[in-house]
């Protein structure tokens, strides 16, 4: 139940990555650059870059007026025939730019492609009688979603360890509930992406929230399962989500309103029209984003409505959806919180969990309360200063928390007293599960059904491709479910992961997680590196397995993550650090970080690449105004760099709800805060780094004009002559291209950039990158 937000696609991007590995030949010195060819605007010989017109236009706000050249660029419908040409233009000169990096993209392709195990299986989860899963098929860019039937439910004896082997290809018994790449070939969509892929609780209908644009906005279409009919109108416009009541029949969805907010709930019978479908909950405060789910035990269904400090939860039984949803705690402002429902013992009293952040315990406690009356709280995991709790589950016997401390994060579980009565007191210390590695990410929670033991742990670092483990609680028992494979001779023993920190200006430190390949790394100085950073929401960057990136560290490259405030690495305090008035604590914590890596001989100024998406573009954005001396080139992903403008105007998707997460302009001291950093009114005439820049035509989150803009600033101003891309996906969203080859495509062209911009076009990698590798060099 996630607000959007300015938010990079790193967990997809990551999921997407995973699959990989590796070997071994003859070390042709990947380091080695060829010096003194790094790349000059002015040399490329491709023509000039193509010349935005200026048309200017005046903004008023707090008594002073703005001058925004370029504002001509926002074309809300997207068809406007002079911003296209000059979008199409960009992309020309883009592709001309780098024209003589197309073998080097084909051979990152290449080695990206041949890490991964392109007929892949996910880890089956169980849900009511079936074994749920996705494959990839090789050569084809989607997933197919599948199920078998699995044998009796859940025991205690460790039988739901029981486990189906579904890696040997479509074995008897696999029934394909919906197959995305014929789908995307029936209806002949350039563009795809499905969010929800529910089944109703009886197991005989599916329903699936599809995007043929990449606007975000999703159509939800419902089929019978056996005969592949479908048994409802396309339902469009929705947010994604769906959720089907216990009674088979009824599903519920969310509907967005013209500025792309999620804001109303419907509800939806099997079998009626869609024009009768009944608005169960509207959410007038434009602020306020609206989700719903369904909970764990089945028992409840969910109506989240939260803004970025605030949040309000009603719940509905799941067996009577026609039934009065009810509030759990009444809305409270700065008080954001989730539940999670127990039904107690046989015949007593059922009971939330319920984690909540206030000004008081900004790192989240737990509370049990009765369901009759969640006011009458008792505290069951009390706040820590120190760690925060990223998220707690409840299931029939345990209680399992998420916890994040010092920027390193380990899953808790908690037995409750037999028959799950609510608890009347505070947990004790429960097992902490941790892993030995100096800079690892982990999480973990009860799989299948409510009754389960089986705690499921996602498990990965920047070193090591992600296992995923099935520990039984009650019986101890464990088994590696899956370690993502990594083809083409990888081998973890390779690479090395350290955690460094630097200092910022006000003496705050800053963790920096790096990786690198042991042998081709000398900490003098001489090292090329990718420092990655995105600083915002409340959101952790944590440190994990990327296969891609391979690519780079088997070059010599050094990969790094900073850290910063901002995000939530290091728990609440540390986004709060990096937020509203203390927004530029973000960017200097960024800029720290490169120093620190600079003194340290990590790397060089002229050896430093950075990269950001989204909000985190705009710490790119802030960072390359600030400091363009410290870095050598910059990828800014659908970057949010034209901040101010945008939160001036509230007719553009999310700029009220993010009152609460940059501040409103309108105030004069935000307006002169914001304005200090904002990217696009501090490009200076001065030096850039190389910057490849980003954008999604149809992108509800960052208006594609916002990077437009700022390419289109900084050509009429820098006074060097260092390569200035823009790059306009027509065709996609904010999270660009959806196919997994498409992606890989895509990520080739990123690191070709920065390679070419490194000087290091010619770099072969180290053995080991895949695509030379043999199946019997991979099989080894
Ligand atoms: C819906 O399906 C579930 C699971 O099979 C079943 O327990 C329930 O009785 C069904 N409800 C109705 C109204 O058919
Ligand atoms: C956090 O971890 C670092 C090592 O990575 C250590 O030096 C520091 O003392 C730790 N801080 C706390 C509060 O545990
Ligand atoms: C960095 O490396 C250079 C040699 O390239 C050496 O002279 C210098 O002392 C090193 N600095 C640090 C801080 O290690």
């Amino acid at each position: 139940m996630a607000r959007p937000s300015r938010a990079a696609a790193l967990a997809l991007a990551v999921a997407l990555a995973c699959l990989v590995a590796a070997a071994a030949a003859a070390p042709a010195r990947a380091a080695a650059s060829r010096a003194g060819a790094r790349l000059s605007g002015s040399k490329l010989g491709i023509g000039e870059p193509p010349v935005a017109r200026r048309k200017p236009h005046r903004m008023k706000t707090n008594g002073e007026t703005r001058v925004d050249d370029y504002y001509w660029l926002r074309d809300d419908s997207r068809g406007d025939a002079e911003v296209l040409e000059y979008l199409e233009a960009e992309n020309k000169y883009a592709a001309a730019a780098m024209e003589d990096t197309k073998e080097l993209q084909e051979r990152l392709f290449g080695e990206m492609k041949g890490r991964i195990k392109e007929s892949d299986v996910s880890v089956p989860s169980k849900y009511n009688g079936y074994w749920y899963y996705a494959r990839t098929v090789e050569g084809s860019q989607y997933e197919v979603h599948c199920r078998r039937a699995a044998g009796p439910a859940a025991s205690a004896t460790g039988a739901d360890m029981e486990y189906p082997d579904v890696t040997k290809g479509a074995a008897e018994g696999e029934e394909v509930i919906l197959d995305e790449n014929r789908r995307r070939e029936e209806i002949g969509a350039k563009f795809f992406a499905v969010d929800a892929v529910e089944v109703s609780p009886d197991q005989k209908l599916l329903a699936w929230a599809e995007d043929t644009v990449g606007g975000e906005k999703y159509t939800v279409h419902v089929k019978e399962l056996a005969t592949g009919r479908a048994v409802s109108e396309p339902i469009p416009e929705t947010s994604g989500s769906v959720v089907w009541a216990n009674d088979n029949a009824t599903l519920f969805y969310v509907v967005k309103d013209k500025l792309d907010r999620p804001y109303k709930v419907m509800r939806h019978k099997i079998g009626t029209p869609v024009a009768d479908d009944v608005a169960v909950f509207e959410e007038p405060d434009e602020a306020f984003y609206v989700a719903i789910g369904k909970d764990f035990s089945e028992k409840l269904l969910y109506i989240q409505s939260g803004s970025s400090l605030t949040s309000e939860i009603l719940y509905l039984g799941a067996d009577d959806p026609s039934g009065e949803w009810k509030v759990v705690l009444p809305r409270s402002k700065n008080v954001d919180y989730s539940v999670a429902y127990h039904p107690g013992p046989e015949g007593g009293e059922p009971w939330f969990m319920i984690l909540l952040r206030d000004e008081r315990r900004p790192n989240s406690e737990a509370l049990v309360a009765p369901v009759s009356d969640p006011s009458r709280q008792t505290v069951l995991l009390p706040h820590r200063a120190d760690v925060q709790l990223d998220g707690v589950g409840v299931s029939s016997k345990y209680v399992i928390a998420n916890e994040r401390a010092n920027a390193t994060v380990r899953v808790v579980y908690h037995e409750l007293a037999p028959g799950g009565p609510m608890p009347t007191a505070p947990l004790g210390a429960g097992t902490v599960i941790g892993f030995d590695e100096a800079v690892y990410d982990l999480s973990g929670g009860i799989t299948g059904e409510f009754e389960s033991e089986v705690l499921r742990l996602y498990y990965n670092s920047m070193t090591t491709p992600t296992s995923i483990i099935d520990h039984h609680i009650g019986s101890g028992r464990r088994a590696v479910r899956k370690t993502i494979s990594v083809l083409g001779g990888f081998s973890k023993d390779d690479y090395a992961s350290e955690r460094v920190w630097a200092t910022s200006p006000d003496g705050t430190r800053v963790p920096i997680s790096l990786v690198y390949r042991k042998d081709l790394f000398k900490q003098d100085g001489t090292a090329k590196m990718l420092l990655y950073g995105y600083g915002s929401y409340g959101s952790s960057m944590d440190p994990t397995f990327d296969s891609k990136r391979l690519s780079l560290l088997d070059r010599g490259w050094v990969y790094g993550i900073a850290h910063i405030r901002g995000g939530g690495d290091l728990g609440r305090l540390w986004y709060e650090d990096g937020k509203f008035l203390k927004k530029r604590h973000t960017f200097e914590d960024f800029v720290a970080a490169a120093e620190l890596l600079v003194q340290a001989n990590y790397t060089s100024p002229e050896g430093l690449a950075i990269e950001g998406r989204s909000a985190g573009g705009m710490l790119i954005g802030a960072v390359l105004n600030m400091r363009p001396d410290l870095f050598n080139s910059a990828i800014a992903g659908v970057p949010f760099v034209d901040c101010l403008t945008t939160m001036l105007d509230p007719s553009i998707p999310l700029t009220i709800t993010e009152y609460e997460e940059w501040g409103n302009p309108e105030l004069p001291e935000y307006y002169e805060y914001m304005k200090s950093y904002s990217p696009v009114d501090n490009v200076k005439p001065q030096r850039y780094p190389h910057m490849l820049v980003t954008a999604g035509l149809h992108d509800p989150r960052v208006g594609y004009w916002e990077p437009a803009k700022w390419v289109a600033k900084l050509r009429s101003l820098k006074t060097d002559d260092s390569v200035l891309l823009l790059k306009t996906e027509l065709g996609a969203g904010h999270f660009s291209v959806t196919g997994r080859f498409d992606r890989l495509k895509e990520r080739a062209a990123e690191l070709a950039f920065i390679l070419k911009a490194a000087g290091q076009m010619d770099a072969a990698p180290l053995a080991g990158s895949g695509a030379a590798a043999s199946p019997a060099a991979a099989a080894a």
